[in-house]
């Protein structure tokens, strides 16, 4: 029998522990603050740019001759579009030779309009620079004769946690050294007799010894504690010792989260498994259904989505397709959102609503290059009824410019070979038929405010993150697409409406607009 005296003490005890719960959700926090507004220059920062001012002045006196050739490589203050090529106006010139044009992107606004635009673009811009940059990004130089040895890149911590700080030494009879950061604290992992140690804990920690092998010991032990919570910026520590100072950085970021595909069981590639078609389409049901037709004779089972904003939808049903159907007119780059951002499969295969699939769209080729390649993206060929074959490659460059902006420069061709895939090269832009890592294109994303014209605007959006290639053995047929006018159906004719708008229209004036304010563009040059 349970005597009443333990019940009694159970119910104090328990009590007891219910109030020191309590009491312990109610205890405020206390919080440090952290700065998380646009980054201004750091104090560090002034004295790292003063310090390599005072280097640089040393040798100023000095005379030198300029390599013109070499010279005018390095970027221009400044950056021009100038048009180029053959002043002959024969027919084919173009094919054969051809020529670079220059436009302008400011003539996208009206004259009244454009300085305020200007001024507005440069305040964006400035806060994307803010954002984009971290102290890991300064320069820093290590000055000649230092007696201080240090990490000078690769030192990361995730944000709160800590690390022991790798490399440090110091060589010199002269034996106190400091580190100050700014983000976190250090302290010692293990102490060294003989060294005396202050500001454990703090921004600021100051080791010194008569003995020299002691110190260089006791900096083995110097750990750094991330204490503010502002991940992808970086801590400048300073490291100095009686007249030597030196700087590095410690990344504070978290590790990459992966977004892996499961790709199935071993052996050959599982296209279904690995793979969907993403498509557009509007109003043209008869040219879909014949791409649908022909996909299904090579993978019965890949999945299809499409993403249509005809104003009238009809049905488009069968296995392994999804129809997304869009308020009427919404255009191509959502069409490509919307349908791309439904793919579950590691690759997406993009697709206009008029190609055939043939036997030479050997998908696996693809898959095959961007499962061996460090590539994102990987275009095919695109066969016309003329016989005549297309990969529509394409580099982009860009310029740095001063307050107008930078330079476009997009050139056709392409960068190099890629090794082990003769058929394939290294590019920065390519047909709209390709296959791509579904994450990366997700990332980039397709400007929903292109509407009618748009393609290489993806992969300007996309430079520096996408890496392209290109493979001329992986060919789709396009459907019929010069008709002459008598020949149109109905629907032919209203899609050339809305897809092909003439050069001055709204459509080009959005697509400027956007180079010019979103990209912060100039001019552009292409031939
Ligand atoms: C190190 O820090 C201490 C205390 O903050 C300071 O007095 C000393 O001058 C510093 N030494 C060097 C070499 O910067
Ligand atoms: C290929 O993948 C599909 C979809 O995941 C699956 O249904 C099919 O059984 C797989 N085929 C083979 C041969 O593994």
């Amino acid at each position: 029998m349970r005597s009443p005296r333990k019940a009694v003490l159970l119910v104090i005890v328990a009590s007891v522990l219910l109030v020191a719960a309590l009491l312990r959700s109610w205890t405020p926090r206390t919080y440090t603050t952290v700065d998380v507004r646009q980054r201004p220059g750091t104090e560090a920062e002034k004295l790292l740019e003063e310090r390599l001012q005072d280097s640089d002045q040393r040798y100023a006196g000095i005379p030198f001759r300029l390599k013109e050739s070499v010279a005018s490589l390095l970027a221009r203050n400044g950056c021009v579009c100038e048009s180029e090529g053959s002043s002959m106006n024969l027919p084919f010139t173009q094919l054969l030779f051809p020529r670079v044009s220059a436009h302008p992107l400011h003539t996208a606004f009206k004259a009244s309009e454009l300085g305020e635009v200007k001024r507005r673009r440069a305040q964006e811009y400035h806060s994307f620079q803010m954002r984009s940059q971290t102290p890991a990004d300064v320069l820093i130089v290590a000055e000649a004769n230092s007696p201080l040895q240090y990490p000078t890149q690769g030192v990361e911590v995730r944000p709160l946690k800590t690390i022991l700080i790798p490399g440090t030494q110091i060589q010199s009879p002269l034996i106190c050294v400091n580190l100050t950061g700014t983000l976190g604290t250090f302290n010692l992992a293990a102490e060294v007799e003989g060294v005396k140690v202050r500001g454990e804990g703090e921004m600021h920690m100051t080791l010194s010894s008569s003995l020299l092998p002691h110190l260089n010991r006791q900096l083995q032990f110097v750990t750094y504690t991330n204490t503010l919570f502002h991940p992808s910026t970086a801590d400048t520590v300073q490291f100095e010792t009686d007249g030597h100072q030196a700087a590095f950085t410690i990344k504070v970021r978290h590790g990459a989260t992966p977004k892996l595909y499961n790709p199935g069981p071993k052996g050959e590639y599982n296209i279904s498994a690995l793979v969907t078609i993403a498509t557009k389409t509007f109003l043209r049901y008869d040219k879909l259904q014949n791409l649908i037709d022909s996909v299904r004779r090579y993978y019965p089972d890949v999945t299809i989505v499409i993403a249509d904003d005809s104003e009238h939808p009809q049905p488009v049903t069968g296995p392994h397709i999804e129809h997304y159907i869009m308020p009427f007119g919404k255009g191509w780059f959502a069409g490509r959102n919307l349908a791309v951002s439904q793919v579950t499969t590691k690759y997406v295969l993009w697709v206009d609503d008029d190609f055939i699939f043939t036997a030479s769209t050997r998908l696996e080729k693809l898959v095959d290059v961007l499962e061996s390649t460090t590539l994102d993206l990987v275009g095919g060929a695109v066969r016309e009824a003329t016989g005549y074959t297309a990969t529509y490659r394409q580099t982009i460059s860009i310029e740095a410019g001063e307050e107008e902006g930078d330079c476009l420069h997009m050139r056709r061709g392409f960068h190099h070979v890629v090794q082990g895939f003769p058929n394939c090269v290294i590019t920065d832009g390519v047909i709209n038929f390709f296959l791509a890592r579904t994450d990366k294109v997700q990332q980039v994303g397709f400007d929903p405010r292109l509407a009618r014209v748009a393609h290489l605007e993806f992969f300007i959006d996309g430079l520096g993150s996408l890496h392209v290639g290109s493979c001329d053995d992986v060919i789709v047929s396009h459907a019929t697409k010069i008709k002459l006018p008598w020949h149109q159906s109905e629907s032919d004719k209203t899609y050339a409406k809305y897809r092909y708008p003439p050069a001055s229209s709204d459509a080009t004036h959005t697509k400027n607009g956007l180079l010019y304010f979103k990209n912060r563009f100039q001019c552009l040059t292409h031939n």
